[in-house]
């Protein structure tokens, strides 16, 4: 009889484990959807989600200081910026200026209020939030968002903290598309070129979210490093580096 009494409440217990575990599932997106998430932030049309607008963003006009025209203004990171603080980040001064908010307080709100805000006309994303990509893209925006502005310094565009030596081990493998000096693929043009080593140095924001998300529409697609399970520690010490290689 006690026997049997234990057999039940371990067999409970299993049964209230699963559930658990089944509710943890459901709360944490997979890394691969943040990643396509976070690649929609960078270049949603390259992403697939849609034809690349021909007109203005319609809040454009709300200021004038970023000269920025067509389908430029309607990237996110346009507005919101590579460190996702808007004006109070990185774009709160030079060419890319707008003086529009950063989006770092989007996990007080809900997914719902999210996906709302993100259909509203001014805004006015609904093609993309009518599809899957709604879902890649709020599974970014709750939890695929880091704070750079403690681990970049802003003015020497380093690392604050960084194991360079670890960062070239795991080179190894942007080195297979990008070449051991990274610069086997121009981004740039022939006469002005930008290899990795100059979007390291130059952009140190940008570089992070491209090795932490991939890059939209690439051909062959470059991997995500969320996606190989990297932290941001992993990707800033890739940064370091590739600070290190050269830019011209
Ligand atoms: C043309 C500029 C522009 C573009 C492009 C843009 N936004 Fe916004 N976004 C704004 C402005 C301005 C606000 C502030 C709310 C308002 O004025 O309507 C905002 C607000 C937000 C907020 C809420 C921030 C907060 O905490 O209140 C989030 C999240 C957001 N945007 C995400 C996105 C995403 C994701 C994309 C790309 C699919 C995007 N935005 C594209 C201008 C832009
Ligand atoms: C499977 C191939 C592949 C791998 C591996 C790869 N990349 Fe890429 N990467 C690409 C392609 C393709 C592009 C787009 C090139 C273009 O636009 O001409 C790109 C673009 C980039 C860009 C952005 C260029 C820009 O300004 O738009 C950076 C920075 C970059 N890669 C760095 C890295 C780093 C660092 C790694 C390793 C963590 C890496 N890549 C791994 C294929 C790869």
């Amino acid at each position: 009889m006690r026997r049997t009494g234990i057999v039940w409440i371990c067999v409970w217990l299993l049964g209230a484990g699963l559930i658990l575990a089944d509710v943890a599932a459901a709360q944490a997106p997979s890394a691969a959807s943040i990643a396509i998430g976070g690649r929609l932030y960078d270049n949603w049309w390259k992403e697939g989600a849609g034809k690349a607008p021909t007109g203005d963003h319609p809040m454009w006009a709300r200021q004038s200081t970023n000269k920025g025209k067509g389908a430029t203004t309607w990237r996110c990171k346009e507005c919101h910026g590579w460190d996702y603080r808007g004006k109070d980040g990185v774009y709160g001064s030079g060419s890319h200026f707008t003086g529009f908010p950063g989006i770092t307080s989007v996990n007080a709100r809900s997914v719902d209020q999210s996906l709302k805000m993100l259909t509203d006309p001014s805004h006015g994303f609904v093609s993309i939030v009518n599809g899957t990509h709604g879902t890649h893209l709020v599974n970014f925006l709750k939890h695929g968002l880091v704070d750079l502005s403690t681990v970049i310094d802003r003015k020497t565009k380093k690392p604050v903290k960084a194991d360079e030596a670890r960062g070239k081990q795991s080179f190894a493998l942007c080195a297979g598309c990008h070449g051991p000096d990274g610069k086997l693929r121009n981004f740039g043009k022939p006469d002005d070129p930008e290899y990795v080593g100059t979007v390291a140095r130059e952009n140190p924001w940008e570089f992070v979210h491209k090795v932490r998300f991939g890059q939209p529409g690439s051909n062959p697609p470059m991997p995500s490093g969320i996606d190989l399970g990297w932290s941001l520690e992993d990707v800033l010490n890739i940064l370091a580096y590739s600070q290190t290689l050269p830019e011209k």
